[in-house]
């Protein structure tokens, strides 16, 4: 760290509050200031290159340094810089991209509605749930059922629906009427002798007992990502989701997909929706969508959620609901240019032949001591460190192991993020094979440096 007092990295540390951040040890060790971008790379302002196997926050699909995005933004910026969509108003990028989407959706869809964050799409969502169960009469039908570490956001409802610790704790969160059901982790979670199927059939059983202990008339909807995210990569067991959703539609129970992550190409296929066989009511779309060049976020709505919305907006005189910068033309245009762009260099197939690749190599380190399980799909992944691989026991602190990795892969030129131990890729989408050799080698190189380390200190 440059410790010059008009550093940038002083200078962060005297003006600047991180997000997801210890406050005071940033004091001490201060911040990575990223300079610029290229490709799948990072640049920071001592010079250093980094592989940026995180795509950011798993958003950027085109690498760093597209040029058509850019340009996209300065037509917009040059034509209509901004406007809104409030009392009828619209503009051509939002319409184009409103059809784009309900067009692109794997299920039937019936209406785009824009927001800035996943968060506040998240957010948009259960408050149009609430609306449409008030809509049809089912005032009582307003408890929203998501999964321990699951991750939807950081608002207020949209914390709550999370289901990780360090979201809720000093919040004083999550609010009422927001429930939490299992993760369908099956390496760590799963019973002795239990089969994934088996496993999956519990978990469904749960989600059934809990429905039936609150009274389905209580229970509005299901939020799930296709595979969490930010919980640790968990990739669903088989039959998981078509369980789950036999569940939800016994009790007629609206299904949120987060494809957050997922959507445009992540796992292999355009959505994850497809990948899991989930047929959703409503599908939430953010981050992957203008590869966060600008920030953006959709929900798409089915008829089912549509008509109630309508008429109670009717009978209320207005939905009553909308952001200033709710589908910003410039972040629509580069989001439309995004989409072609990701469907004209078959993004979505590179992210499955290349995955695969990251797949199989990611895999061959899987009889490595500190390795407890590989996991993943497509282009997003994680390996899971123990320091005892019988046991699945961390190294003293749950995360130390992980962030000593972690710290030890960016040295060797590569920005990857550790949940707890598990330590995540999700690199840009036009990522190569060639790169996949260099990120994995680093990574291979990064363990076998944290071994003796483990060792000594037992
Ligand atoms: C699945 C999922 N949903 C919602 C969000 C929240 O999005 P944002 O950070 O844009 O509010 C995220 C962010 O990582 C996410 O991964």
């Amino acid at each position: 760290m440059d410790a010059r007092p008009n550093s940038p990295e002083a200078r962060d540390i005297r003006y600047h509050l991180h997000g997801y951040t210890n406050a005071r040890k940033h004091q001490e060790s201060g911040p990575l200031v990223i300079e610029k971008g290229d490709g799948i790379y990072v640049e920071d302002v001592a010079g250093n290159r980094y592989i940026e196997a995180m795509a950011g926050l798993w958003s950027v699909a085109v690498g760093f340094s597209e040029k058509r995005l850019v340009d996209a933004a300065t037509r917009q910026m040059s034509k209509l810089p901004y406007y809104h969509d409030f009392g009828s108003k619209s503009h051509s990028p939002l319409i184009d991209l409103a059809e784009r989407l309900v067009q692109m959706a794997p299920v039937p869809m019936n209406k785009a509605y824009f927001t800035n964050s996943g968060s506040e799409a998240n957010d948009t969502a259960m408050k149009m749930i609430w609306y449409r169960s008030n809509a049809l009469g089912q005032s009582a039908r307003k408890k929203i059922i998501s999964r321990k570490r699951g991750y939807h956001g950081v608002t207020i409802a949209a914390a709550s629906l999370t289901g990780l610790p360090n979201n809720h704790l000093s919040f004083d969160l999550p609010i009422a009427n927001v429930l939490h059901t299992s993760t369908p982790h099956y390496w760590r979670e799963a019973e002795p002798g239990e089969s994934e199927e088996q496993f999956a059939s519990r978990l469904a059983g749960d989600l059934e007992k809990l429905i039936l202990a609150e009274g389905p008339e209580t229970i509005a909807a299901f939020f799930g990502e296709p595979i969490m995210g930010a919980g640790g990569v968990i990739v669903p067991p088989v039959g998981y989701w078509e369980k789950i959703q036999s569940v939800l539609s016994k009790y007629d129970i609206l299904l949120v997909a987060d494809e957050v992550i997922c959507g445009f190409g992540r796992t292999g296929e355009m959505f994850g929706s497809q990948t899991f066989g989930i047929r959703p009511d409503i599908m939430v779309l953010s981050k992957q969508i203008s590869s966060s060049y600008l920030p953006i976020s959709a929900l798409l709505i089915n008829e089912r959620v549509f008509e109630p919305i309508a008429e109670e907006s009717d009978r209320i005189g207005t939905f009553g609901h909308g952001f200033t910068g709710g589908g910003h033309p410039v972040a629509a245009a580069v989001a439309l240019e995004n989409l072609k762009l990701i469907e004209e260099r078959d993004l979505v197939g590179n992210a499955r032949a290349v995955g695969a690749h990251l797949q199989a190599r990611l895999r061959r380190l899987a009889s490595h001591p500190l390795v407890g399980e590989v996991r993943g799909v497509g282009l997003i992944a994680a390996v899971e460190l123990v320091a005892d691989k019988a046991g699945k026991a961390p190294w003293g602190k749950p995360g130390a192991l992980g962030a000593l990795v972690n710290g030890l892969l960016q040295q060797n030129g590569v920005i990857s993020r550790n949940m707890g131990d598990a330590i995540a890729f999700c690199p840009p989408l036009i990522i190569t094979e060639a790169q996949v050799n260099t990120l994995v080698d680093a990574f291979e190189r990064s363990l076998t440096a944290a071994l003796p380390q483990v060792r000594a200190q037992g």
